[in-house]
């Protein structure tokens, strides 16, 4: 089969697309025949020796946590699923999952069925963002009806599904993105949309009850001024999240980080919002295996909006 790997850290010219051995399940996996496999700032980061590389226990390694693809085979004790069945999963992580492949394992508790009216790419795309869209708003954030929630970086894989997450809660929603976004993320539900490019968000908002980070960073500490007394921020860069906790802290105010973890549940009661649509994933681009380099450096650059996807058939 064919699998996208690298046998050093560094940027996307170390993928290479080489032929290697199909896995087999064990007791409690499931072999996925895999139709598509969903691209996410940590996939790169990762293969360049940062992200979740120290989870990484030999070269070479496969990159991708997420996918859509069939059941092919049942390990043992997998009483779930049949051979056949559509599935979507985000997998294993922070540690390897091999999803930049035509074949896969997945444990069988962290996989459900496929919705038929969501089609494979957009459901291999949802996993990783939607669950952590999910969890940093309804756990780590405690979002309740009619706070007032501010998205940073709204535009982005994670962002453009929180935004609309926070609205189907019944939030009164705020939005960043540059302004070539703005109608975009009037579209996800934006009562008002803050160009970072032109406006800076903390001399505009003071009384967010809940901030959705995609940022990090100095823009995360600044931002932290829009909170009101009570509110908090979910911020997800983790390599910033630290310093945007600390500064956080110094002010008196709840900062969290999270790691989003895979939830089989979660992931279904995403699948089903998505299938009947009321969230909708926005595909930027849909690329061939072979071209997760390119996918590599366009994520590298910031500014996808939505999903980038890779197809394997
Ligand atoms: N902790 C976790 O478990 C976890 C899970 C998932 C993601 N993350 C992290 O969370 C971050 C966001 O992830 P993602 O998948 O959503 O990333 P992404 O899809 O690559 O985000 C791209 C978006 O960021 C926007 N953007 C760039 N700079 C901005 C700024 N200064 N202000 C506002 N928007 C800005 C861009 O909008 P414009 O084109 O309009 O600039 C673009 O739409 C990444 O650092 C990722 O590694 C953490």
């Amino acid at each position: 089969m064919k699998a996208i790997r690298i046998h050093d850290f560094g940027g996307p010219e170390q993928l290479r697309l080489e032929e290697i051995d199909c896995p087999a399940p064990g007791p409690g996996e499931v072999l996925i025949h895999n139709r598509a496999a969903g691209v996410n700032p940590i996939d790169w980061k990762t293969c360049s020796g940062g992200g979740a590389s120290s989870f990484i226990d030999a070269l070479p390694f496969c990159p991708g946590w997420e996918f859509a693809g069939s059941v092919e085979a049942l390990g043992e004790g997998v009483e779930q699923f049949r051979a056949g069945d559509e599935v979507l999963g985000f997998i294993k992580f922070p540690h390897p999952a091999s999803c930049y492949a035509e074949y896969l394992i997945a444990p069988a508790d962290q996989v459900c069925l496929r919705p038929a009216a969501l089609d494979p790419v957009s459901a291999a795309g949802l996993g990783l963002a939607g669950l952590t869209a999910w969890q940093a708003l309804f756990e780590a954030g405690e979002l309740k009806s009619g706070q007032t929630v501010l998205v940073l970086a709204a535009a982005g894989g994670v962002g453009h599904l929180a935004a609309q997450l926070a609205k189907w809660k019944g939030a009164h929603l705020i939005g960043t993105a540059s302004g070539t976004n703005k109608a975009f993320l009037q579209s996800l539900g934006c009562d008002d949309v803050i160009d970072y490019t032109r406006q800076q968000v903390e001399n505009l908002i003071h009384d967010a009850d809940l901030i959705i980070d995609g940022v990090g960073g100095e823009a995360a500490i600044k931002a932290l001024e829009c909170l009101n007394p009570h509110g908090r921020m979910v911020t997800l860069p983790s390599v910033t999240a630290a310093e945007v906790i600390a500064a956080g802290e110094a002010k008196g105010l709840k900062v969290s980080g999270i790691r989003a973890r895979p939830d089989a549940a979660q992931l279904h009661e995403l699948a089903m919002l998505a299938s009947s649509g009321k969230v909708m994933l926005n595909i930027s681009d849909s690329l061939p295996l072979d071209q997760a380099a390119e996918a590599h450096r366009l994520s590298a650059q910031g500014h996808i909006r939505g999903k980038l996807v890779l197809s394997v058939r």
